[in-house]
């Protein structure tokens, strides 16, 4: 068995302690929210926070979560109100929504690092790929987001 810890919840699972992350979330947790894009650390639909930091879940045996912080789009902010899910809300930035998820916890780690970050920043930062091509309307938000942050 393998303790986590989810979004605040502690749960133990009986998987490999090689199983991606994302596998764990998605398929044995039940977190859907999270993505699987890729599978190779290239889109960012799969990003969680581990201890804040920004991670791609897909690529993360689940024995490197142990005894860390994991936190999903579920568990980012009660009623989805923390100031990145209102810029996406306020901006209108989701299309299809496929990346989404990623996008905001991408963002949210950002912000969190840097609350104001320059266009630069943000070009070298979030490195996410949205098929529906939302780039405009996700700068504009995660300019918006901090002001509010
Ligand atoms: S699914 Fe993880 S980066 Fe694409
Ligand atoms: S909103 Fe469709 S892939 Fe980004």
């Amino acid at each position: 068995m393998i303790a986590l810890t989810v979004n605040g919840k502690t749960h133990s699972v009986d998987v490999s302690p090689e199983m991606p992350l994302l596998w764990v979330l998605r398929d044995v947790i039940g977190l859907t929210g999270v993505k699987f894009g890729c599978g190779m650390a290239l889109c960012g639909a799969c990003t969680v926070h581990v201890n804040g930091e920004a991670v791609r879940s897909c690529v993360l045996p689940v024995s490197v979560a142990v005894g860390k912080k994991v936190v999903t789009i579920e568990g980012l902010a009660p009623n989805g109100t923390h100031p990145v899910q209102r810029a996406w809300v306020a901006q209108q930035v989701p299309q299809c929504g496929y990346c989404q998820s990623g996008m905001v916890m991408a963002v949210a780690a950002l912000l969190a690092k840097k609350p104001a970050p320059t266009d630069a920043d943000i070009d070298a930062e979030i490195t996410n790929i949205c098929r529906c091509g939302t780039y405009t309307r996700i700068r504009q938000a995660i300019h918006a987001a901090a002001k509010k942050a």
